[in-house]
This record gives C-alpha cells, structure tokens and sequence, in this order.
C-alpha cells in the first residue's frame, strides 16, 4: 500500500500501528542452556516510518528482523501485522503475509545469476499471478522507480554493487509490499556507494514507504528518522532522528 508524496500523508492513528510489538521473548533452547536473544521487547512502528535497528552482534537484531518479517515466531509475546496476529500464526499464514506485506533486502542481494535485472524485478510478480505484460509493466516501473530503468536487459555480473542493490530493492517493492525491511543493505558497499543507497531509502520514504533498516554501524543507522538500539535482547535507546544528508556524510568522509 503506498502513501501519498512528501508531506501530504496523514499521521497514521495512535492507535493502530502498522507494527506492533509486545512483551516479545525469544529464547533459543541451546541443550539444556536458554539464549534469551530477545528480552520483554514492545515497539510500536507506524505506516510511512523509517527506523533504524542497531547494536552490536549478539544484540538480538537479526532474530527481532525475523519475527518482524514473519520467518519467525516469539516463544512468547504478540506480534501484530497490519491488524493481524502474526505470533500465532501457522507456517502456511505467515509465509502468505510475508508475501503480501513484507520486501527483504539483503547484504548479498541474492538476484539470480544469467537473468536480466528486468526478470529478476518480475520473479515476484509470477507468485502473485500476475500476466506477462502486467509484470513487465510493474518490474520496468520499479526499475525507473530506482534510477535504472535503462538498465532492464542487463545480467547482474554487467552491474556494479550499487546498480545489483537497487535491483534487489525494486524487487522488494514491486509488489508494494507495507514494509521494505533490510537487514545490512550496504554491508557489501564502499561507503560512497552505500551513502547512494542511504539516498535511495530516503528517496522511498519520501515517498511514503515505511522503511527498516538492520545495521551494526552507527553512520548509515544516521539517515534514519528514528533508531533504535539493542543491546542483549532489550531496547536501550528508542528516539526520534533527524537524518544526516547524504550530501553531509560525503562531506564528512571527504568523498
Ligand atoms: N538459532 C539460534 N540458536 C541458538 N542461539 C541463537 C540462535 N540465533 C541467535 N542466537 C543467539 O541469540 C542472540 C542474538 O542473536 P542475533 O539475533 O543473531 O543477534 P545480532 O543479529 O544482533 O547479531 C545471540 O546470543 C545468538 O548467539
Ligand atoms: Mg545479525
């Protein structure tokens, strides 16, 4: 679901949160020790958001992106998707709303080798039953959408790191998923690159796309407008930001 342009979408209610986490616990039985990754977490995460999620390894990041993402499911705790129960959900209904709500992105990208970038950007439009001229309209949008629409016919192997990202990124929201959620995006990045992917993500949540963002490092978790910190299973931190530019981040890096 998208929003409207910059500035002209309503603050969601207080009330209903595109995301909500509460009292969520996830322990990991490791023989007959417990890992308690996750520790009485509750976030409330409203449509149109950009969020950043940061802490050092170990700090529960990647297991709170998978029960966010519907891969996983708290040992107790309820998660709300979009008004709907994901944490007692069944395998098949989380793999469906994952579908349907959730765009991932990756440090890897995971696009498909020898598959132009316009077939990789159609993949989840097959899934979703759409016709061939309607996945090919949809995929060239969402490429224009990420600055290469003059890039649709090439291999993956015959873009940059930056270029095989964005693919990756307009394969995440080709389905106008409600969230696109990425875990380490620029970690495969030099940081000049990274910074035209951080330019990116807030060229998307201009646009009303609610955004998260899983990272370790405290300059790219700056272009966020909200960060959130972890640190042993619990929120130490949870403030509004106001982003660094990317113009400011070149700036500082002497780019
Ligand atoms: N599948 C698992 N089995 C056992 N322990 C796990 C598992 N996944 C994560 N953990 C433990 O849970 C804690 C949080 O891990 P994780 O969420 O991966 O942190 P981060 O992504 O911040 O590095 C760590 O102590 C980790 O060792
Ligand atoms: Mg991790």
């Amino acid at each position: 679901m998208m929003q409207d342009p910059a500035g002209s979408f309503e603050v969601p209610m207080a009330d209903s949160p595109l995301i909500q986490l509460t009292d969520i616990t996830k322990i990991y039985q490791m023989g007959d020790m417990e890992v308690r990754a996750l520790d009485g977490v509750s976030m409330g995460i409203q449509r149109g958001e950009y969020v950043a999620i940061m802490g050092p390894s170990g700090s529960g990041k990647s297991t709170m992106m998978n029960i966010i993402g519907c891969l996983d499911t708290p040992t107790a705790g309820s998660y709300e998707l979009n008004g709907k129960l994901a944490s007692a959900m069944s395998d098949d209904n989380l793999a469906q709303i994952r579908n349907e709500e959730i765009g991932f992105v990756f440090q890897t990208f995971n696009l498909l080798a020898r598959t132009t970038s316009l077939q990789n950007v159609e993949l989840p439009l097959i899934y979703a039953g759409k016709t061939p001229h309607q996945r090919h309209e949809m995929a060239q949008r969402a490429l224009e959408n990420v600055g290469l629409g003059t890039r649709s016919d090439h291999m993956p192997n015959q873009l940059s790191g930056g270029q095989r990202q964005r693919v990756a990124i307009a394969r995440a929201l080709v389905n106008e998923p409600s969230i696109l959620l990425a875990d380490e995006p620029t970690g495969a990045l030099d940081s000049k690159t990274s910074i035209e992917i951080m330019a990116l993500f807030e060229d998307l949540y201009q646009k009303g796309n609610t955004i998260i963002l899983v990272t370790h490092e405290e300059d790219i978790a700056r272009h966020a407008h909200r960060i959130v910190k972890l640190r042993d299973g619990k929120i130490i931190h949870d403030e509004p930001n106001i982003p660094i530019t990317p113009e400011e981040h070149m700036a500082r890096l002497s780019l």
